[in-house]
């Protein structure tokens, strides 16, 4: 079998493209295991050794894997990833955590014991033939195990080294454990987050995590393209808090610029009224956002109150922020005197956007959603079917797709060895009866 493995782009030049050529080797294909050839993919011959855990580290390699990279996903023998047991819910059953299956496809499981000595050396083997390493440990640990970016720069300096963690590696709390919820409490986030005048709360997913995993992402392909340019990697340094603080955009900027304390506002939004959900006469929920004079004044016609629209006090945003109160009170009795799906038959075509409040059933049942095919179907290696979100994002002329299920623990382990390391059956063995591999 003929293999398609693209150089490393340490050899490229700044005149070359990002893949010049391609090499031709046998008999190993990183991708033979994808029902969608990732050669048609924006990062195919790209490898990623994913020493990641939990969230924000592995939502960013599932991205970098929709888009075509080998991910190697590194995990302790015998326990792995922490979010595999996270469940209930787990797949009927077994005891895969649906959890982990929402992080971790298009990844290859590769089992090995970090605190080995013949594990590190295994690592440091894999960083030759990786192109990216990405790693969420709390700060220090891979030093402590001699896995620290100034351990693996000079033996692999076309690495691209990226560490995702709580609070970046200066300041006075680069040493604490980062997690999502108290990244979110300690940059301002679920100070914002809550019904007015009630208790903070936690946004339902975990934001902070994702939107690092999504800053994460977007460094490494630019640290990517910056290696064509200079044929050398870098470390990266992503943080929690960080993030955080950056992701408060408009709410810091009132703060930084404009002097004003934030408070919680429910659904509310602090400076365009109206632009919240109002409860309709059947309990459910229906959002509406007028972000314009113009798109107020079709909310009103299609409300049946155009006496408002020409109202002073709601003549424009700014009167409307100011008189939200009367404004908002008004339009909630209004929105009480129908059901749900009486006020989006009204609706329909309008200027302005609405949509009702949904829960999962509703989301995933919803005719757009299965229109356009985004939930996929796969075949778990536990023999059941499994249903995984699809990526987001589509490219023209390339393919951005779910090609591999999430990996049963260390499933992949003795393939790579041998297919990524050229290791003998025999040296496999021996590291799996020692411990060092699973
Ligand atoms: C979701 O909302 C729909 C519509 O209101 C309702 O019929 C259904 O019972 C809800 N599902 C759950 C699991 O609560």
């Amino acid at each position: 079998m003929v293999l398609i493995r693209l150089p490393l782009l340490t050899k490229l030049t700044t005149t070359m493209r990002i893949f010049p050529s391609v090499r031709l080797k046998s008999p190993y294909s990183p991708h033979r295991l994808f029902s969608t050839p990732a050669q048609d993919s924006p990062l195919a011959g790209i490898r990623v050794l994913d020493l990641t855990r939990i969230v924000a580290g592995p939502f960013c390699t599932m991205i970098l894997g929709d888009l075509g990279a080998e991910v190697l996903k590194i995990e302790m023998p015998n326990s792995g990833d922490e979010a595999r047991k996270w469940g209930p819910p787990f797949i009927e059953g077994t005891s895969e955590s649906c959890y982990f299956l929402s992080l971790n496809r298009n990844k290859k499981s590769v089992c090995i014991n970090l605190k080995s000595d013949t594990g590190r050396e295994i690592i440091y083997e894999l960083v030759k033939k990786c192109d990216v390493l990405i790693e969420n440990y709390v700060p220090g640990k891979l030093k402590s195990l001699g896995l620290s970016y100034e351990d693996v720069k000079d033996i692999a300096p076309h690495l691209i080294y990226c560490s995702l963690t709580g609070y970046g590696p200066n300041g006075p709390y680069s040493k604490r454990p980062g997690y999502d919820v108290i990244a979110s409490s300690v940059g301002g986030l679920i100070h914002i987050t809550g019904p007015k005048g009630g208790e903070p709360c936690k946004v339902g997913v975990a934001m902070t995590d994702i939107a690092t995993g999504l800053y994460a992402h977007g460094a490494i392909m630019a640290a990517l393209l910056q290696r064509v340019r200079t044929g050398k990697g870098q470390k990266i340094d992503c943080d929690l808090l960080s993030t955080q603080v950056a992701c408060l955009i408009n709410i810091g900027s009132n703060y930084l610029n404009g002097g004003l304390e934030a408070v919680r506002r429910g659904t509310e939004h602090g400076s365009i009224v109206p632009y919240q959900a109002f409860p309709t006469s059947d309990g459910h929920y229906l959002t509406v956002g007028a972000g314009s004079d113009h798109l107020f004044k079709a909310l009103c016609k299609k409300l049946d109150m155009e006496e408002l629209s020409t109202d002073p006090r709601f003549s424009n945003n700014a009167m409307r922020v100011k008189n939200r109160n009367i404004l908002i009170t008004l339009l909630r009795e209004r929105f009480q005197q129908k059901t749900l799906s009486e006020w989006l038959k009204i609706l329909e075509d309008s200027q302005f956007p609405y949509g009702p409040v949904n829960n999962m059933s509703q989301v995933f049942n919803d005719p757009h959603i299965e229109a356009i095919g985004l939930i996929k179907e796969v075949q778990h290696p536990v023999g059941k079917t499994v249903k995984l979100v699809g990526p987001p994002v589509q490219y023209s002329d390339s393919v951005n797709a779910v090609r591999l299920p999430p990996p049963l623990l260390g499933q992949h382990t003795a393939d790579v060895l041998k297919e990524i390391l050229d290791y003998s059956e025999e040296k496999i063995q021996e590291l799996q009866s020692s411990g060092v591999v699973q």
